[in-house]
């Protein structure tokens, strides 16, 4: 007689958003079909005695293969980023699909898809970066994308190249109220950016650190607070995305109160690094310089309270992987001599959930359904991925068996990325995702990966049920 279940995992402690509770999984055809006590066998089994069993994780805030311009390459191509992000514990990633000027958005599409197209260890779907829109762009190819289930797109306040002005960004906003699409936000006044770049070079501080002092809180909050007033003027919800610090976070609060719809989210740099780390020797802080920066401990106390409390919804890695010592990484020729050419972002796909894990429900500060609200629930809600973010009767069987004693401490030697070092090099971590289950299929059991490129496929996403 065949079973019931091609799949049960047994005997684990799950947990949702909302609750935590002992009971067994059955899963047929990729799908959860049953939660209970002392189900029957299935034709496989997973023990996960003493282990907790969450949703895997959604990474909805990922940079992969995407153009950096002047000879810079991104450490990461599907196969190492998604591979990487498996190993920490998620089943879903988001990654960005940039249009690059004079691009339309379905050719940068196009080149995106091939690229993942059989190299996926993980569900995935794409975030449209606006970056040229045209009248065209728009009118016409936006919203059929978001028809076509791609219902969410970042916009840019910096970044030479990249930046919208306020009356593109209401533009590109009202693409967002005509279609129900959600619009991204990058906060950083890229004026005024400039304006103390221009001032540091010229007293020749051209070292690291002077990436965060150049990018300091003012320089976010003040974007943060444009961000959310355009939103207002065009009445549409709105992500803020990496929010560092609380005066930003403050910013949030206040649109909130005015009733305005704002997803916050924030990411680990935010929380276990400060700019200190940018100091280090021989050019090392390269290897933290991402935007915004990470600031001081106060930022660090009130993004915790942001997890806390909700003011962030999300908890993300804006994993966006360079090599360090490789001239198309950190230390590429102009990089070597400026901070300014230092490409902006670090790696971290693979840690963002231990991280949380370790630092947050390990040492009391949000109990295990914050956490999965966090890492996949609301991610799933935000970004219209219907079936995924949540154990529950009908959902994908994407799942993360996690072992809470498992105590690692952070080696770039160890983690699956395509970067050469981890800005968490040392940072002692208990509990790690042990076994990984996609779509029913184990990808990774017991830390031995059993997926191949290819068993992660593309989903398109409904309309964000915010
Ligand atoms: O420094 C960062 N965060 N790089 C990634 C691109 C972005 O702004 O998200
Ligand atoms: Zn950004
Ligand atoms: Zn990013």
């Amino acid at each position: 007689m065949t079973a019931r279940f091609d799949l049960v995992i047994r005997g684990g402690t799950l947990a949702t958003a909302s609750d935590v509770f002992a009971a067994d999984i059955g899963i047929r055809d990729g799908r959860i079909v049953q939660i209970g006590e002392a189900l029957e066998a299935g034709a496989q089994e997973i023990d996960a005695t003493g282990r907790y069993v969450l949703p895997g994780g959604i990474d909805s805030h990922v940079h992969i293969s995407q153009p950096s311009g002047d000879g810079i390459v991104m450490a990461d191509d599907f196969e190492s980023g998604t591979r990487s992000a498996l190993f920490g514990g998620n089943t879903t990633v988001l990654p960005f699909c940039l249009q690059e000027k004079g691009q339309t958005l379905r050719d940068a599409l196009t080149n995106y898809h091939a690229l993942a197209e059989g190299r996926c260890y993980t569900d995935h779907s794409f975030h449209l970066i606006v970056s040229d829109p045209t009248a065209s762009v728009l009118g016409q190819e936006l919203p059929a994308l978001v028809a076509d289930g791609y219902t969410s797109f970042k916009v840019f306040m910096t970044y030479e190249g990249l930046r919208l002005n306020d009356a593109e960004i209401l533009d590109t906003m009202d693409v967002a109220r005509r279609t129900g699409a959600l619009v991204m936000v990058h906060c950083e006044n890229e004026d005024a950016i400039r304006y103390l770049i221009g001032r540091h070079e010229a007293s020749g501080d051209v070292a690291p650190r002077a990436h965060a002092t150049t990018r300091p809180v003012a320089v976010e909050r003040e974007a943060t607070h444009r961000a959310l007033s355009l939103a207002e003027v065009v009445d549409v919800p709105v992500v803020i995305v990496h929010v560092s610090n609380g005066a930003a976070m403050e910013e949030i609060r206040s649109a909130r109160a005015r009733g305005r719809k704002v997803i916050g989210e924030t990411c680990p740099q935010y929380l276990v690094l400060t700019a200190d780390d940018l100091d280090g020797m021989d050019w090392e802080g390269a290897k933290f310089v991402c935007s915004p920066p990470p600031r001081d401990r106060t930022a660090q106390d009130a993004c915790w309270m942001g997890l806390e409390t909700g003011v962030f919804d999300l908890f993300s890695s804006d994993h966006c992987p360079f090599r360090y010592d490789d001239p198309k990484g950190k230390l590429n020729p102009k990089g070597k001599a400026s901070f300014r050419h230092i490409p902006n972002g670090i790696p971290g796909v693979e840690t963002r959930l231990p991280i949380l894990f370790s630092e947050g429900v390990m040492k009391g500060r949000i109990d295990l359904p914050r956490f999965v609200a966090l890492t996949a629930t609301n991610h799933a809600k935000t970004y219209g991925l219907e079936r995924k973010g949540r154990i529950a009767v009908g959902m994908d069987a994407d799942i993360a068996v996690w072992d809470p004693e498992e105590r690692r401490t952070i080696r770039h030697a160890d983690l699956h990325d395509g970067a050469d070092y981890s800005p968490y090099e040392g940072l002692e971590i208990q509990g790690w995702p042990t076994t990984v289950v996609l779509g029913g299929r184990t990808m990774i059991e017991d830390g031995q990966l059993r997926g191949r490129p290819g068993d992660g496929r593309y989903r398109p996403r409904s309309l964000p049920a915010i």
